[in-house]
């Protein structure tokens, strides 16, 4: 998957406002709704059914959340190898039973000791895509298999061999590939020929992919999950794993050092925590912008009857895009690493600032947005997230990633490991797009050891003390966006989850001046949001939610059926 091919593939996406007028119907019309699972105990919803039901297992087996979540995210390095990982990183937020505790486990990618500002900014001072998406040195330092590990030794109940064992044994005896990977495969032919290595996993001799029924197995990941599971993480940070890896760096100029995976280490956060119409939300602080900016824009729209203005209304949707434009207006200058430089986080998600905010929105018209961006958009299989609750209450949700969809393409000879290219969420200069159109500046720009900024958004929503729903997205930019509309399908109209998902999307990030749309608008809304300024693009599908809900029949769990082979278990 080349810059280019994402460019051609989604070339829908910047149709002519024109298009849009063809795609919306005089009624909203339905997308189908995915399947809504209620069980007693305990639910796992994960992006693929293999990975679901080792989840599912481990608590019947009296796992709690945590050992199921972690053993989930082994699987899915094994039986999503477009999102889950162990080459990547991610953000884990946990609900500890037991005392109440809300704890967010920052296991993003860092930087590696190597890298420097301009390091992806070429002599004719443009930003070289094909070195900051697609090489070895896109590479963050992989943060996956400590968090996990983390996690597990912290909070879980089981070893980790035992919550190892399934991934192990999928990667070793092989699956039969899914209709959802082979066709990805598919698309991707030419993105995983990259490296030796990918090419010799995910595709024949004749280089054709793997099709839907045959069998994948993967013998170099079985050893690398084997040496992780027999040393612990430090196989993978220095030992045998990491040693591979190191090796393939040097080989082909990438950074990350033995000294770098060494160094890593999983941050525990304080969760940012703020209030929307009676419900406590608790979500990912920076490095990720995703639960600062999701308070922010339910602060600015809390002071609007919401309910009242209807769901995917005009007036409804033309507020929720002037709060999405100043969100990531924001999150364009203040948000970045934390640890690097301060990130005015209390101010950013107070209810002060959202009002001064509010007073700028005109309730006639869009604001207009200076300059335009650049945007490569992409397609929404690219990062996955899972949520996993126990019969006793605990709440696992996480978002982790490789960034795009098989990372950069690259596997790291000898370990079956694809490869992140998470450096490309820096920005690599400042006001230049990455991927997902978004800029940013020095708060984000690349230094050694720093996290780059993400914007994935496991949030956990609580009213009187109890939890009411967990959920999260992948979608780069659209993360944060989903997310905020999961919620106020939720809280403002009253929807059950299976409704709130298949529900149609917008999108807006400030720059690009673009609103975009899912199929499913009514043509009055459209009529009325250009009548109001707004600039409508048809989007593919945004997002994939994958949600628990607590209600009084019951754990209500749902995968989101934009993305193929999701699974929603109880039991
Ligand atoms: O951390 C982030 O915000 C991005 N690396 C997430 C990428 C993503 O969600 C891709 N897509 N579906």
């Amino acid at each position: 998957m080349t810059a280019k091919d994402i460019f051609g593939g989604l070339k829908h996406l910047f149709a002519p406002l024109l298009l849009v007028s063809s795609l919306v119907s005089a009624e909203p019309v339905g997308r189908d709704e995915p399947p809504l699972v209620v069980a007693p105990h305990g639910m796992v919803v994960s992006g693929e059914a293999l990975a679901t039901r080792v989840g599912v297992n481990i608590l019947r087996r009296g796992g709690n959340a945590i050992d199921a979540a972690v053993a989930v995210g082994f699987a899915l390095a094994v039986t999503l190898p477009d999102a889950g990982n162990l080459g990547g990183g991610g953000f884990m937020l946990l609900h500890l039973a037991g005392n109440g505790e809300s704890i967010a486990l920052d296991y993003r990618e860092t930087a590696p000791a190597a890298a420097s500002e301009h390091m992806f900014v070429d002599n004719s001072g443009a930003v070289d895509i094909q070195r900051a998406r697609f090489s070895h040195l896109s590479a963050g330092v992989p943060g996956t298999v400590a968090g996990l590990a983390y996690a597990l030794a912290h909070y879980g109940s089981l070893s980790l061999k035992d919550v190892m064992a399934p991934a192990i044994r999928l990667a070793e005896e092989g699956y039969p590939v899914s209709g959802a990977l082979a066709e990805l495969l598919l698309k991707d032919v030419r993105h995983l020929g990259r490296s030796a290595a990918s090419r010799h996993i995910f595709l024949h001799e004749d280089a054709s992919p793997y099709k839907a029924g045959e069998r994948l197995r993967q013998p170099d990941l079985a050893w690398s999950l084997r040496q992780i599971a027999a040393q612990g993480p430090k196989a993978f940070y220095g030992g045998a794993v990491g040693q591979r890896i190191v090796a393939d760096m040097m080989r082909h100029g990438g950074l990350i050092s033995l000294n770098d995976l060494k160094q890593y280490r999983p941050l525990l956060r304080t969760p940012v925590r703020g209030h929307y119409r009676g419900h406590e939300i608790i979500a990912m602080p920076p490095p990720s912008s995703g639960g600062v900016h999701l308070i922010q824009m339910l602060n600015m729209l809390e002071g609007y009857p919401i309910a009242r203005l209807g769901h995917n209304n005009g007036p409804t949707l033309h507020l929720m895009t002037e709060v999405m434009k100043r969100a990531y207006a924001d999150r364009s200058r203040y948000l970045g690493d934390p640890d690097f430089s301060p990130v005015p986080v209390r101010g950013l998600i107070s209810s002060a600032y959202a009002d001064v905010l509010r007073q700028a929105i005109d309730p006639e018209h869009a604001t207009p947005v200076d300059g335009p961006g650049n945007p490569i958009p992409y397609e929404s299989a690219e990062t996955t997230h899972f949520t996993v609750v126990d019969r006793a209450g605990n709440i696992v949700t996480n978002t982790y990633t490789l960034n795009f969809r098989f990372g950069s393409g690259i596997v790291s000879a000898g370990t079956g490991i694809l490869l992140n290219n998470e450096m490309d969420d820096f920005s690599a200069r400042a006001g230049v797009p990455n991927a997902y159109g978004l800029v940013g500046g020095r708060a984000n720009a690349i230094a050694p050891g720093k996290r780059p900024l993400s914007s994935m958004t496991p949030v956990i929503v609580f009213r009187d003390g109890r939890p009411v729903l967990a959920t999260g997205s992948p979608g780069g930019s659209r993360i944060i966006t989903t997310v905020l509309q999961m919620l106020m399908n939720v809280i403002d109209h009253g929807m059950n989850i299976a409704a709130a998902t298949a529900a149609s999307r917008m999108h807006h990030q400030w720059r690009p001046d673009k609103l975009w749309v899912e199929t499913g608008l009514s043509s009055a809304a459209a009529k009325f949001l250009k009548k109001k300024g707004h600039r409508l693009i048809s989007a593919a599908p945004m997002g994939v939610a994958n949600s628990v809900m607590w209600t009084d029949e019951g754990l209500q769990g749902v995968a989101d059926l934009r993305r193929r082979g999701g699974l929603a278990q109880g039991y």
